[in-house]
């Protein structure tokens, strides 16, 4: 049978994973590593490439992990997205906390971003394809205050300038690059959830960063979803994909998995409900990706129900069952619903 990866580059579609470098190089779980190298044309680090991994101690950079997951991608002839250089969260404590005690001061920290960025960014020039260059800059609508707004660290301490930044000198780095810009709640436009004023924002901030010259290449839709909140419509997303793709930039769909509320009740009918929502909602954004000239790639976060952050994330109520295969690498539903998509589209 043919590989997700085999039947998305039929489509000139890229079909992705993020890895656990510490799963990958497990020798106890080489199923991992297989259905990594052989199901997927593209990764991502879910971790490795964080400034926390990569800088844990001020200066000295560990490049070990995100080394390998490179060169796991050139050996295996995968593309790799690079994930992420400006975050909030899995910052280095030398960073937060010389911050939060006044020893770094704002100029400071702008220098510490550039370079951070500019270090990285070269470490790895001509073997990225895609770089998440600023990540979840947005706040939810459930944020204080509710109206949407720039959120967290770097807004915080920078102020909103730090995105444009942050474009400038990745491009300065490797120009070749394609950089997005990355965030979740993204996936559709008006639908009637508040969580859609979000894709208007970031579409609004996406036009006005291209109207100043910034580069930025795309936008990607993170595809964090749960069969708990109902299923998207492929026509609704497809619109959104479209939208975002009518600013000149690419999209891609960069880290889906469509959680469950725990424990599954299971087969009390013949096909399991829970197991046929979530494949549904994976189905409905590749659909939508393979309808939409911009969409680029579709990459889960995670492919096995045996590794994925969701069960350790999600915990009142426990949720889980987020990925296409099971905890024993067995395909689920949503596997072969992807598959049947990529050989109809
Ligand atoms: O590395 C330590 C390990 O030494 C320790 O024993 C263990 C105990 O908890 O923690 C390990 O660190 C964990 C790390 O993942 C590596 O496994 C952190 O606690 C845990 O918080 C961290 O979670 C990651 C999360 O980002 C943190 O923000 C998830 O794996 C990762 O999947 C998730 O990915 C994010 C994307 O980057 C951005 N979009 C949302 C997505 C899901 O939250």
């Amino acid at each position: 049978a043919q590989s997700l990866a085999a039947l998305g580059l039929r489509h000139g579609l890229q079909v992705g994973t993020a890895v656990d470098l510490a799963v990958l190089n497990d020798a106890n779980d080489p199923q991992y590593r297989r259905l990594a190298a052989s199901e997927f044309s593209s990764v991502t680090a879910e971790n490795a490439m964080k400034w926390e991994s990569l800088e844990p101690t001020r200066g000295v950079y560990d490049w070990a992990a995100a080394d390998q997951l490179v060169e796991f991608a050139r050996r295996n002839k995968q593309s790799v997205r690079g994930h992420v250089l400006v975050w909030h969260n899995q910052l280095p404590t030398w960073l937060t906390s010389g911050v939060a005690d006044g020893s770094i001061s704002k100029q400071e920290l702008r220098e510490l971003l550039r370079k951070h960025i500019s270090t990285v960014v070269k470490r790895y020039k001509g073997k990225i394809w895609q770089w998440d260059v600023v990540n979840e800059a947005v706040s939810d609508p459930w944020d204080t205050p509710s109206t949407l707004h720039y959120k967290g660290f770097w807004a915080q301490n920078l102020g909103p300038g730090y995105i444009a930044d942050a474009f400038r000198w990745a491009r300065a780095a490797d120009p070749r690059a394609l950089l997005f810009y990355n965030d979740y709640n993204i996936e559709a436009f008006g639908s009637g959830n508040p969580a859609d004023d979000k894709s208007q924002f970031v579409y609004d901030m996406v036009k006005g960063l291209r109207a100043q010259g910034v580069p930025i290449d795309g936008v990607g839709s993170q595809g964090h979803l749960g069969t708990q909140y109902g299923n998207y419509d492929t026509l609704q997303v497809t619109a959104a994909l479209k939208k975002f793709g009518s600013l000149g930039v690419a999209t891609a769909f960069t880290e889906v998995d469509v959680r469950s509320e725990l424990p599954d009740p299971g087969d009390s009918a013949e096909i399991n409900p829970r197991l046929q929502a979530s494949a549904a909602n994976f189905s409905v954004l590749m659909k939508a990706c393979l309808a939409v000239r911009s969409c680029l790639s579709y990459t889960v976060w995670g492919f096995t129900d045996r590794h994925s952050w969701v069960p350790g994330w999600f915990s009142d109520p426990p949720q889980g069952m987020a990925t296409i295969y099971d905890e024993n690498y067995q395909p689920k539903r949503a596997y072969h619903e992807l598959k049947s998509d990529l050989i109809f589209a």
